[in-house]
């Protein structure tokens, strides 16, 4: 895999994001929503570098896609999610790509009546916008290429990483070989 951000990289980005959310919110109090599964590693890095009063709470949305980035059924589970009602909400995700991810979840969220609702991505892939929607803060933005760690999935593998890395032709059929020496054995 090739490295794109180390651990120090990514943690200033994010510390960067911090500080530009935080002068936006002075004074306010905010609720952080982070959309399951993929910000899991920003969210807790996030709510640690933003030094103001917050509630945190976590949405679920999976679009039942595994290797490549073609667009499968999104499904929203707002169940595990707190009472935003009236609240200045931050949407936390891992990547915007498409964008149609993040621009349903913000239309999930207005059903419930917030005050205002923002959005914040670690990652803004270049040139693959499709969605009439742009993320509010974004600590990185990249080439089109598919990255794996610090959330980011390949078929739920990888996500622990504390480095950002591109998956290449042959991490991909490593990755294949072994999940079939896994299931054979
Ligand atoms: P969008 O709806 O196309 O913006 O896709 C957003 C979702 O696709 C993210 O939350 C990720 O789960 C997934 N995704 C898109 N690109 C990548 C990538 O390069 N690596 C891992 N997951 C990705
Ligand atoms: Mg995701």
């Amino acid at each position: 895999m090739k490295t794109l951000y180390d651990k120090a990289t990514l943690h200033r980005g994010v510390a960067t994001m911090a500080a530009k959310i935080e002068k936006v919110y002075e004074g306010r109090q905010l609720t952080i929503v982070g959309v399951l599964t993929g910000s899991v590693v920003l969210l807790a890095d996030l709510i640690r570098a933003i030094e103001q009063p917050m509630r945190v709470g976590v949405i679920q949305a999976s679009s039942y896609r595994g290797a490549t980035t073609e667009r499968g059924d999104l499904v929203i589970n707002s169940e595990l999610m707190l009472d935003i009602s009236g609240r200045d909400v931050l949407l936390v995700d891992d990547i915007f790509d498409t964008g149609h991810t993040l621009k349903n979840v913000v239309e999930k969220l207005h059903e419930f009546h917030p005050k205002s609702v923002k959005s914040a991505v670690l990652l803004r892939k270049q040139g693959r916008q499709e969605a009439d929607y742009e993320p509010d803060f974004t600590a990185f933005n990249i080439p089109d290429e598919f990255v794996v760690g610090y959330g980011l999935d390949y078929e739920d593998m990888y996500r622990n990483l504390p480095y950002l890395a591109a998956l290449e032709d042959e991490d991909i059929k490593r990755h294949e070989q072994l999940t079939r020496e896994t299931h054979v054995l």
